[in-house]
């Protein structure tokens, strides 16, 4: 029961009705009896400043942060780590002694579904789809595993920039745009692929962003689109016999690591996957 010692966390964007992350944490606080509340705020481009003061004003523990905020939050926070500050984006805030600090737990919480699923990519090659937010956080934690990395985007300007932008850190990259010659000749050494596009996601089920033959069994295929849990792209890797990941790995690990600088403790990533799980597939609804 919320009483006069609950702390409160949340998430602020817009839209926010639709996001899974109140029902997987507050599932996590529940199981492990916390005394937490975790709370969707509504919050609109121009009232950003003033969410960002009310966050410490009403001391609440932290919050997370998404769209249309993650970018313009920065200048806002009074420090922010370096990984977040490279990918030009935070997703979490944690109220320290009443300093706000920004954090990105896209990167790690990729980094942690791979390791979940035991895909190690030192060594190998890695190819990434896309190269907005998402690409960003997956391409600035992959790249210093990875031997070789290769971002691929339908406006391939983006990705050759990007490729640059992290080729400055003594990283080996190139960019390119996405198109089926490049993919098939890209792939054929990988050993990870990851979509970091929207393509395939609800409504645009029957899409994907690679052709079904140029996928192979010696691949592990990541898909960051979560809805639907089993997108196109994953299906077809699946049918080519090609090891699946799905999205809901990386949506679950990015709010573990929240977690973790909210509370200090680890919480339980079965709980929150199937809330997650649940959530998407219109079970548990209240
Ligand atoms: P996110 O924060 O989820 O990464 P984003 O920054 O808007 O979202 O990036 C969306 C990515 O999906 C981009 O790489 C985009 O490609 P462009 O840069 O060319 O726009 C990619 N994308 C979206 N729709 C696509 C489509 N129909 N085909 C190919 N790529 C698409």
């Amino acid at each position: 029961m919320i009483g006069g010692r609950t702390r409160v966390v949340g998430i602020i964007g817009d839209p926010i009705e639709h996001s899974l992350s109140p029902r997987m944490h507050n599932a996590a606080f529940e199981y492990l009896k916390l005394d937490y509340v975790y709370v969707p705020f509504r919050v609109s481009g121009g009232m950003l400043g003033k969410a960002v003061e009310g966050v410490k004003a009403l001391s609440l523990r932290g919050v997370n942060v998404t769209i249309p905020h993650k970018v313009s939050v920065i200048p806002l926070l009074d420090w922010v780590e370096e990984t977040a500050l490279d990918i030009g984006a935070v997703n979490t805030i944690v109220v320290e002694n009443g300093r706000l600090k920004g954090y990105n737990t896209d990167g790690v919480g990729c980094l942690e579904a791979l390791r979940e699923e035991e895909v190690d990519v030192s060594g190998g090659k890695v190819v990434i789809l896309g190269a907005g937010g998402a690409a960003r956080a997956i391409a600035y934690s992959l790249a210093p595993l990875a031997s070789e990395l290769v971002i691929l985007n339908r406006t391939g300007s983006k990705a050759v920039a990007l490729a640059e932008e992290l080729k400055e850190k003594g990283w080996n990259l190139r960019g390119g745009e996405l198109r089926r010659g490049v993919l098939e000749d890209e792939l054929k050494d990988a050993v990870l692929l990851v979509n970091a596009t929207s393509v395939g996601m609800y409504p645009n089920v029957d899409e994907s962003p690679v052709p079904r033959e140029v996928l192979k069994s010696n691949l592990t295929v990541f898909d960051v689109v979560y809805n639907p849990i089993e997108t196109r792209l994953l299906r077809d890797a699946k049918s080519a016999g090609a090891k699946t990941i799905d999205g809901v790995g990386m949506l679950v690990n990015q709010g573990a690591v929240a977690f973790r600088l909210w509370t200090g403790v680890n919480p339980p990533k079965e709980v929150m996957r199937k809330a997650v799980v649940d959530g998407l597939t219109g079970r548990g609804e209240k």
